[in-house]
């Protein structure tokens, strides 16, 4: 159990004895160290219920508070219980931890299955920085959700059947260069689309072609569905590429076209339901009247007041959308793969979007916990959208490429004497590790500025600085003679700095259920620069290896501990750690 849950239950106990009934007792870290590492106000709660004076209500209940062995309490302002974890019990904590594989980690997952819906670009269209932002932080929420236990589906459910298809089509079909295509993919698909697109717009003529090239594909034309499908597969095998880059696997790739057989029964399904109707030949979802029009994603206000906002789920040329697929995707994750939970990581302006959807899906029975968790904006350094030269969106390969050669710039200066393919592979390493963190250590609804300098600094609020933190541990234990064994160390923590150090040891396993509490991998990234910041005080403050016998054991395994929290940390976040740097 976490410290903070055993201090929960012991206060847990003493409330029940004063006031001759269970009450909840919610304890959080301390804001402010100087007064405890952690706090609770339930006195000043209940004081306020019972209309009793909180001072006194706390004095009672630290009066029944058995603590012994754990921590001290007192009382501090008007009525907060402040609880200051005496170092023997960090040390008790230390050694478990030493011996734990999850760091102190709780299974709140157990037993419950999440989809993770992110990343999902649309093939035949370049992947673009802002899914950049998908694809790193629903890797992360995979990564945390999985070592808490839970059983996590990662679903790249890309764009593979939409509108752009009608450009590709025709751009196919008059324009390919079949070397270009056969040497490098994914630009000529791009340069095929791009100019199909600048011709609809200048000559209608071309559009009408486009879109009838669309209609031949989606009523089943071999020709087209061949052309498709080789389409498919070169956007494929280019994506797999990045995700090898950027170390991101998926269980599973079910497009959006993986659904088409089924959505005719759904539409059909909503209409015999009653949950669908037709208005101007189109069959729409309306609102059902049960929620105040501010919460009702059918409900949007216009200068004369309320007035319907229908989701589409079929046109009235018989084409299907957006929000009919995804509900059908829907329906396949909770009665195929039978999703508790699904999460969808997709930028905030498809709200709307996963509002209806969620809202349809309850009303049509599919229960589940749905969450889109939503990002801003990466802008560039005039804090504009960020876009290239010539005004194009940034490709993520292109950032990619440039991470890992500017990281490899800063390791040949660092480290010369690297062999070229060790070198190499440190440069991947810490370059995308550092497009990761700084993606990560930001609250993920804020937009951000992309600085290379800013995230690639080896002293600053990075994952180079995190990386090297990490292998300067490593290298303290590359300098003993024979193994550590940590398992076997007795920890006595003097000092403070050793206290600090333990101190966030134990809080590792508190902090990974807030993340998912509300999506926030930022807290992970925060905490991991405090922990490191904390090794090297402890680092200046503490000697290790120039320490005697029990206290240079001990001092040694907390350095380990902090090693191995570190590592699992930043692998938590996606980022790698390397041996040397
Ligand atoms: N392909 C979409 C886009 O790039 C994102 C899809 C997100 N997932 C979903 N189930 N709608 O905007």
């Amino acid at each position: 159990m976490t410290i903070l849950k055993e201090l929960e239950s012991r206060l847990a106990a003493a409330l029940t004895t004063t006031l001759g009934e269970p009450a909840s007792a919610a304890v959080t870290p301390a804001a402010d160290l100087r007064f405890g590492d952690y706090q609770s106000n339930a006195a000043m709660v209940l004081a306020k219920q019972r209309k009793t004076n909180p001072r006194a209500l706390a004095q009672e209940i630290i009066g029944h508070l058995a603590l012994d062995g754990l921590a001290t309490a007192d009382i501090a302002g008007p009525g907060f219980i402040n609880f200051r974890i005496l170092p023997s019990a960090y040390a008790a904590k230390v050694t478990a931890l030493l011996a734990d594989e999850k760091l102190g980690a709780p299974p709140i997952g157990e037993g419950r299955t999440v989809v993770v819906d992110f990343s999902a670009p649309n093939v035949a269209k370049p992947m673009h920085v802002g899914h950049i932002r998908s694809t790193i932080i629903g890797d992360s929420l995979s990564r945390i959700a999985c070592f808490l236990g839970f059983k996590v589906i990662a679903d790249n459910h890309i764009g593979d059947w939409g509108t752009q298809f009608g450009m590709i089509l025709h751009g196919w079909k008059t324009l390919l260069d079949a070397d270009a295509l056969e040497a490098n993919p994914i630009p000529e698909l791009l340069r095929i689309y791009r100019e199909v697109n600048a011709a609809t717009k200048a000559d209608p003529a071309v559009l009408e072609t486009c879109k009838n090239e669309l209609v031949k594909l989606q009523a089943g034309d071999p020709d087209n569905l061949a052309i498709w499908q080789q389409c498919i597969d070169v956007s494929k095998r280019g994506l797999q590429k990045i995700y090898d880059v950027l170390d991101v696997k998926f269980d599973h790739w079910l497009g959006e076209s993986y659904y088409n057989d089924r959505l005719a029964g759904i539409v059909d399904e909503f209409l015999t339901k009653g949950l669908a109707r037709e208005s101007n030949g189109a069959i729409c979802i309306f609102s059902d009247g049960t929620k105040k029009p501010e919460e009702d994603p059918f409900m949007v206000q216009r200068e004369n007041g309320w007035t319907d906002n229908p989701a589409i789920i079929r046109k009235a040329d018989g084409g299907y959308l957006y929000a009919t697929t995804d509900l059908a995707t829907i329906q396949f994750r909770i009665d195929e793969w039978k999703a508790d939970q699904v999460w969808y990581v997709v930028g905030v302006p498809q709200s709307l979007h996963f509002r209806q959807i969620f809202d349809a899906a309850a009303r049509w029975g599919k229960t589940g916990n749905f969450q889109h968790v939503a990002f801003g904006s990466i802008l560039g350094d005039d804090r504009k959208l960020m876009k290239t030269r010539s005004g194009d969106n940034v490709q993520l390969t292109d950032v990619l490429d440039e991470a890992v050669e500017r990281a490899a710039k800063i390791i040949a200066e660092k480290s010369p004497d690297l062999q070229a393919d060790e070198a190499a592979e440190i440069a991947r390493i810490v370059g995308i590790g550092a497009v990761k963190f700084a993606e990560l250590s930001q609250n993920r609804l804020t937009d951000y500025v992309f600085a290379w300098d800013r995230m690639l600094a080896l002293q600053g609020d990075t994952a180079p600085y995190l990386q090297y933190s990490s292998v300067r541990i490593r290298s303290i234990f590359r300098k003993l003679d024979a193994p550590f064994d940590a398992a076997s160390a007795t920890i006595t923590l003097n000092e403070e700095a050793e206290i600090h150090l333990a101190r966030l040891h134990a809080r590792f396993g508190e902090l990974l259920p807030l993340i998912l509490e509300d999506f926030r991998p930022n807290l992970l990234a925060n905490y991991l620069l405090e922990l490191a910041r904390a090794f090297h005080s402890f680092f200046e403050a503490c000697p290790v290896l120039k320490s005697e016998d029990s206290i240079r054991e001990s001092r040694l395994a907390l350095c380990e501990l902090t090693s191995r929290i570190l590592t699992t940390g930043l692998g938590l976040l996606g980022i790698q750690c390397p041996e040397r740097m």
